[in-house]
């Protein structure tokens, strides 16, 4: 398939210093212009993203909020990829999400996956925001459903969900129902990554999953999520969209801010903190650096008068 350079039509991205005396900053923004260039090597590209448009004609004038747009998300050879977008709402993140999934078709342009065009047969995993288990069924019998639906027999399905329920801490819980509050929020969003990562997807999408979660829980499971993904025995690539600036940098090897009207990507950053990352990195100068240099590129598209 043709490769096309993601801000073919679209402004070129400012590159904003945030701190007065750029030199101290140790954390960049990461020149983009090699953004749209072949990956090495001969991969396939995870997602192609090709001259997506999405015009809401209801609205007057009409609401476009994608115009010839263009996104692709490189493999990266025998690693994963934790990739968050941000930007304001209503930018088009969500409806991103929607499009790799398959819940929704653009208006015109076409999704790739892994090269091949994505069909309405194809349906990529998304954790939400709300919880999204079955409320009449226990935790096994919410992680097992996905391998049930597969057509993989009973038994089988439960010891590879139990096998799942271990790896997300909900051991013991597992004849429980999943309903709030025999289970907290924290652990309902857990058996939704469970029953999401049972069926070992190369990719997983997230929108905003740990929105409603208190500060300790959220911090808690942003531990346990990135534990997952750097002990994954595939090498997932996980789309997250977050509004949380520190949420985004511990999780993510790389980080796109989206503008809005239409949509384009005006920054991109690739997170260079340690792969292997504990509560000890929240300490560290590179990472209050990209927290803030974030905030700040965020406060200002949001000031930015269109
Ligand atoms: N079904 C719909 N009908 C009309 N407009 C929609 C619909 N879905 C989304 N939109 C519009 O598309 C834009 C992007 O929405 P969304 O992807 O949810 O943004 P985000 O997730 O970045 O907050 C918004 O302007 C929203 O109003
Ligand atoms: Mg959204």
């Amino acid at each position: 398939m043709m490769k096309r350079n993601i801000f073919q039509k679209q402004e070129d991205p400012e590159i904003v210093k945030p701190f007065e005396n750029a030199s101290e900053s140790r954390v960049e923004e990461t020149n983009v212009s090699h953004l749209g260039q072949s990956s090495e090597g001969g991969l396939t590209d995870v997602i192609n993203l090709v001259n997506i448009n999405q015009v809401y004609s209801e609205h007057t004038p009409p609401n476009v909020v994608f115009k010839d747009f263009n996104l692709d998300i490189k493999d990266v050879k025998d690693k994963g990829q934790f990739i968050t977008l941000m930007g304001k709402s209503g930018c088009g993140k969500s409806t991103l999400l929607r499009y790799i999934s398959g819940l929704q078709e653009p208006t015109s342009g076409d999704v790739y996956i892994y090269g091949k065009k994505r069909t309405s047969k194809d349906r990529i995993p998304m954790v939400f925001q709300q919880y999204t288990s079955f409320e009449w069924k226990t935790v096994l019998q919410n992680v097992a459903l996905p391998l049930i639906l597969k057509g993989i027999a009973k038994d089988e399905a439960n010891d590879r969900a139990m096998e799942m329920i271990k790896v997300v801490g909900l051991n013991g819980h597992e004849n429980k129902w999943a309903k709030y509050p025999i289970l907290s929020g924290g652990q309902l969003q857990r058996v939704a990554i469970a029953r999401n990562l049972v069926v070992n997807p190369q990719i997983l999408l997230m929108d905003e999953p740990f929105g409603a979660l208190d500060t300790i829980t959220r911090k808690q499971i942003q531990l346990f999520l990135r534990s997952i993904f750097e002990n994954a025995k595939v090498d997932p690539t996980v789309i997250f969209v977050t509004h949380s600036e520190s949420e985004a940098v511990f999780l993510s090897s790389d980080i796109y801010i989206l503008d809005s009207g239409p949509a384009t990507v005006r920054h991109y950053f690739k997170i260079e903190l340690p792969e292997v990352r504990d509560e000890s990195v929240r300490y560290s100068n590179e990472f209050t650096e990209y927290v803030n240099k974030l905030g700040v590129l965020l406060e200002d598209l949001k000031n930015e008068r269109k």
